[in-house]
């Protein structure tokens, strides 16, 4: 096993991909590990999981900052401290700023629930389903400045025709956990 690279996930919400990815890598599934988690909802059940896992967390509210450029500062701060290589967006809501993104160029991932560069933006799922479409699917890409615009790194797809969202999202989300493990995995290799 190759030595471990430092990576931080952010999250808003659930966690599902955050404890998918922290499982692999207490596992030594990826030769990583996950130094920090970044949430901006103090109330998400991602914090409890990161608690749970005992993963250091730096959780906020942007409301208490005077702007993202003074929020993203502080994450910034609190990333080097914790020398993290790779940062991985898992479901966290918030549009990376100018402060982060030149800290991180091109040491930013994120995962998306559709097959971009098609339902882009919020409730992606929702949005591929009124479409009526019958492949659904998860896509990992750096991200820019663009909104969900930026080099896709991989993508994965599944067919599914039938109209329940749950049954969809639970698809969506146990494709989304395989390929971000590997994808991370096969970014980390590489360095
Ligand atoms: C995931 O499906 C992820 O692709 C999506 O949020 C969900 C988070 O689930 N991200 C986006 O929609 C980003 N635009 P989780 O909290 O259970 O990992």
């Amino acid at each position: 096993m190759s030595a471990k690279h430092k990576i931080a996930i952010f999250a808003s919400g659930y966690g599902s991909n955050f404890e998918a990815i922290a499982t692999a890598a207490f596992a030594g599934v990826i030769p990583a590990e996950v130094a920090l988690m970044v949430c901006d909802k103090p109330q998400a059940r991602v914090v409890e999981v990161a608690q749970r896992m005992g993963i250091p967390s730096f959780v906020f509210s942007a409301k208490e900052y005077a702007s993202k450029a003074d929020y993203e500062r502080e994450i910034v701060s609190r990333l080097r401290a914790a020398e993290v290589e790779l940062i991985c967006l898992a479901g966290y809501m918030k549009i990376v700023g100018e402060e982060l993104l030149s800290a991180y160029e091109g040491r930013i991932i994120n995962i998306h629930p559709s097959l971009l560069p098609s339902f882009k933006g919020a409730r992606a799922i929702e949005q591929a389903m009124e479409y009526g479409v019958k492949v659904y699917g998860a896509t990992i890409h750096y991200v820019d400045s663009s909104l969900d615009g930026g080099r896709i790194i991989a993508q994965r797809a599944i067919e599914y025709d039938g109209n329940s969202i749950e049954e969809v999202t639970a698809k969506i989300h146990s494709i989304e956990h395989e390929l971000y493990i590997q994808t991370i995995s096969k970014l980390l290799n590489k360095e």
